[in-house]
């Protein structure tokens, strides 16, 4: 059974100017032991697709307005709210980008540790105290003994953040999304952050997604790859395929502006123009304003995702012409 499957959800928000249709019919699996990545520009409905998904989506102002979300088969969208709060933590657990609003500043990091065993387990202050010691050194923090009574703001950046990766992995949960979890740590800081991350993943074996704006991070860690655009999936695939052959003019706009180490020299090209308003997203293929392979069908009609290979699909009607079948 797959570990996580979302089918055709669809989130709204409700604002003042009109409904903002921030997820448009999401479908994607994570295996145990897997991890996808999730890419796409800022507000393409990366971060409020694993809110549903987590359920700690604000509500309102937004609303699931539909699809599924099978967890070992269950639809958690079902789910009274008590037990959606069970299995939050305790088999699904989330990381956020910015650890220092996610920790509580007056309480020590051994406490906050600790009361995942406390109040999952009902261990006492010494066991909930010692398991805090374990899981500090568990994600490599120095002299875990000595600093389980420091507060949050006295940890360096990184270092908050393997304390969140340890809150996460506390009670060994089966699957992690990971939100942008290096996006504020300095460039060096950040590889580690990931390796530990992915070191953690494997030995627990544990689905992760892990949702970045950063490719270079993708092709290290991850299998699979769902680029969005719009709320939507535009294109899916295994990492290196992806990257070999990208079989959608947006993706291939990402992958144009990102430096690399195989291509030197190349010039870097920006993708044009904004991402579509939510309020009223363009008809026809949402990309259409600014994707170079444009035409009238295009502005027509929103193209569905085609399959193009085996574990490959391109939400785009010229997908052949840009795919070398690789
Ligand atoms: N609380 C909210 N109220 C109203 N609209 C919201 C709210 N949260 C998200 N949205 C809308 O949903 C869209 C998608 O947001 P989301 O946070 O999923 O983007 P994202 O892909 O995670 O972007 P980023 O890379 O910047 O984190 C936003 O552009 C915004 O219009
Ligand atoms: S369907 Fe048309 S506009 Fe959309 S990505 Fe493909 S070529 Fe571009
Ligand atoms: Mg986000």
């Amino acid at each position: 059974m797959t570990l996580l499957e979302v089918r055709d959800l669809h989130v709204e928000f409700r604002t003042r100017d009109g409904v903002a249709k921030a997820v448009n019919g999401v479908s994607y699996d994570v295996g145990a032991g897997e991890t996808l990545a999730v890419l796409g520009e800022s507000g393409s409905g990366k971060s409020v697709t694993a809110q549903a998904v987590m359920g700690i989506l604000d509500m309102p102002p937004g609303r699931i307005t539909g699809g599924q979300v099978l967890f070992q088969g269950q639809d958690l969208l079902t789910l009274p709210r008590e037990e959606r709060r069970r299995i939050r933590g305790a088999r699904m657990a989330m990381i956020f980008q910015d650890a220092l609003s996610a920790l509580n500043p007056v309480l020590t990091v051994g406490y906050q540790l600790g009361e995942m065993f406390r109040v999952h387990q009902g261990a006492s202050r010494k066991e909930a105290k010692a398991k805090a010691v374990e899981l500090m050194e568990r994600v490599r923090i120095p002299a875990a003994r000595a600093r389980v009574g420091d507060f949050p703001h006295q940890f360096s950046g990184g270092m908050r953040q393997r304390i969140m990766i340890a809150m996460a992995l506390a009670l060994e949960p089966d699957l992690i999304i990971a939100d942008e979890p290096t996006t504020a740590l300095d460039v060096t800081v950040q590889a580690q952050v990931m390796e530990l991350l992915a070191d953690l993943q494997r030995e627990f074996n544990m689905g992760l997604i892990l949702i970045t704006h950063d490719l270079g991070v993708v092709a290290d860690v991850a299998d699979k790859i769902a680029v969005m655009y719009a709320g939507r999936i535009v294109e899916t695939a295994g990492v290196k395929e992806l990257y070999r052959s990208p079989a959608h003019p947006y993706t291939k706009g990402l992958l144009d502006s990102i430096p690399r180490l195989d291509q030197k020299g190349r010039q870097l090209n920006v993708i044009r123009g904004m991402p579509p308003n939510l309020l009223e997203i363009p008809p026809g293929c949402p990309y259409n304003p600014r994707c170079p392979l444009a035409r009238a069908v295009c502005r027509a009609d929103d193209p569905p995702l085609y399959d193009v290979a085996a574990h490959r699909a391109s939400a785009c009607h010229f997908w052949e012409e840009m795919f070398d079948g690789r």
